[in-house]
């Protein structure tokens, strides 16, 4: 017996089907709602409304668990690296060896970025902020790969260029924002190493591979890969649902993911966390300012729209800061404030009665400073990350029977209906 949630309007009573999810997670099926009622349902921010149905990431926001593909994330950031995770959240299952060697061969195959992008790269102000400059290229890329795919293993040398190129491009554009020569990727290298490489290494002083900050650089990419429908995922599938291609689709997601209260608000954690330092290092005042409505100011890196609970993510990330920074024997004043603002915060009545704890951004900016990561390239760091989530939810949707073209309905409150009025008559 099919369950129905019941709802009656105006003396009309509907029966609404009811879905449910593979851990329990339950849902209303309004698709015919309008048609039958003439009513919509109001959710600004979509708070309470599901656009799909998937099966690459689950959430449970109040125990505080992360899955991708069903394994814990806590598993995956122990014992996975980040071209497996990438694997397993685009294949739905990880690979056999002989899959993962081949994978590594198709990414390392398509890292290098065609010659005539560097023109690019050149040609944007020294200062610009390389979110802006990634979305573009990768935007760009469209232009160098016009074909789009139909064939599976087409579809996976697309996704393996992705996902090589946007890396070497990140490292790229921080080069030549610096005036320095760009270092090519290695054949010899993992992917995490590669970056670090085109990253640091240079003539006049060779970068040394530190095998920790390699495996730190894994983990916290490991943390970002996917977070079912956040807000850059949404834009992703609504630029898949109307059959944009995915590099459109995930330069849209790089855009999306640099606002503030999103992927950008890793960089502004740390902002923050040196405004506290240069101003003494008390954390009460920003969490006064946090707490007083009249005050715009937030307290970046804590709250979450799922998580009511600690973000797992933030626990592991918390962890890698004091290992990494133990093994480079390396202090950061800014971890000792960040661990104040958070002891001080969780127990404030305030950050308590809204179930505000840290997430996945309040520490990771400390890890990336350890490795040596510019704080305004620390969102790239996120989009690199996230690019496997962005690519698997697109191409499920793509799949997806039920997808539709993604158009909110909204309710009007402007003018009734008025006329044109002649300037000379307007007083
Ligand atoms: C990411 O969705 C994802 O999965 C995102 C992400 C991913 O992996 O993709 O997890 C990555 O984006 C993490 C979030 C990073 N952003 C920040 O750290 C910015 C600071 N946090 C917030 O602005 C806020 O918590 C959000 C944006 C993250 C969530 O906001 P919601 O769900 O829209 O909640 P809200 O703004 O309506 O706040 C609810 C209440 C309000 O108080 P009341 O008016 O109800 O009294 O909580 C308060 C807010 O004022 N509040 C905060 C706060 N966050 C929420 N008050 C002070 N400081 C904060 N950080």
């Amino acid at each position: 017996m099919k369950k129905t949630a019941t709802l009656t309007i105006d003396g009309n009573t509907y029966e609404l089907p009811v879905l449910e999810g593979t851990e329990g997670d339950k849902a209303i099926d309004i698709r015919k709602l309008r048609a039958e009622s003439g009513y919509i349902t109001y959710d600004p921010g979509f708070a309470n409304t599901g656009v799909c149905k998937s099966s690459i990431t689950f959430m449970d926001g109040e125990k505080g668990i992360l899955r991708y593909r069903g394994i814990p994330v806590e598993e995956l950031a122990e014992n996975s690296t980040f071209v497996e995770t990438s694997f397993l959240l685009i294949n739905g299952r990880l690979p056999t060896r002989k899959e993962l060697n081949r994978f590594s061969v198709m990414l390392n195959d398509h890292s290098m970025v065609h010659e005539d992008m560097r023109h690019f790269f050149e040609s944007f102000p020294r200062g610009a902020h390389p979110m802006g400059i990634l979305s573009s290229m990768v935007n760009a890329l469209r232009a160098f790969y016009p074909e789009l795919p139909e064939e599976e293993e087409e579809i996976n040398v697309t996704f393996a260029r992705l996902l090589s190129k946007v890396r070497t491009m990140a490292a790229m554009s921080y080069k030549i924002s610096r005036g320095h020569a760009v270092v090519y990727p290695r054949y010899d290298l993992t992917y995490c190493a590669n970056f670090l490489n085109m990253m640091f290494d240079s003539p006049v002083r060779p970068y040394v591979i530190d095998p920790d900050v390699v495996r730190a650089l894994e983990v916290f990419w490991i943390l970002h890969a996917d977070h079912e429908q956040n807000s850059s995922t949404a834009a992703v599938r609504l630029v898949g649902s109307v059959r944009g291609n995915i590099y459109a689709a995930v330069s849209a997601g790089i855009c999306a993911l640099w606002g503030r209260l999103h992927g950008g608000a890793n960089q502004a954690v740390i902002e923050m966390l040196q405004q506290i330092h240069d101003s003494g290092g008390d954390p009460m005042p920003f969490i006064e300012r946090a707490k007083d409505k009249s005050d715009p100011f937030r307290l970046m890196g804590f709250g979450h729209r799922v998580y009511k609970t600690y973000d797992p993510r933030a626990k592991i990330m918390k962890r890698m800061c004091d290992t990494i920074l133990s093994k480079l024997n390396r202090k950061d004043p800014l971890l000792d404030i960040a661990k104040k603002l958070e002891e001080v915060a969780l127990k404030d009545p305030y950050f308590i009665d809204h179930n505000l704890y840290p997430n996945v951004d309040f520490y990771s900016g400390i890890v990336l400073r350890a490795i040596g990561i510019p704080v305004n390239m620390f969102t790239v760091m996120f989009a690199i990350g996230r690019l496997p989530g962005w690519i698997s939810q697109f191409r499920e949707g793509q799949h997806d029977p039920e997808q539709r073209l993604f158009r909110p309905r909204q309710l009007y409150v402007g003018d009734q209906v008025r006329h044109y009025v002649p300037i000379d008559e307007r007083g």
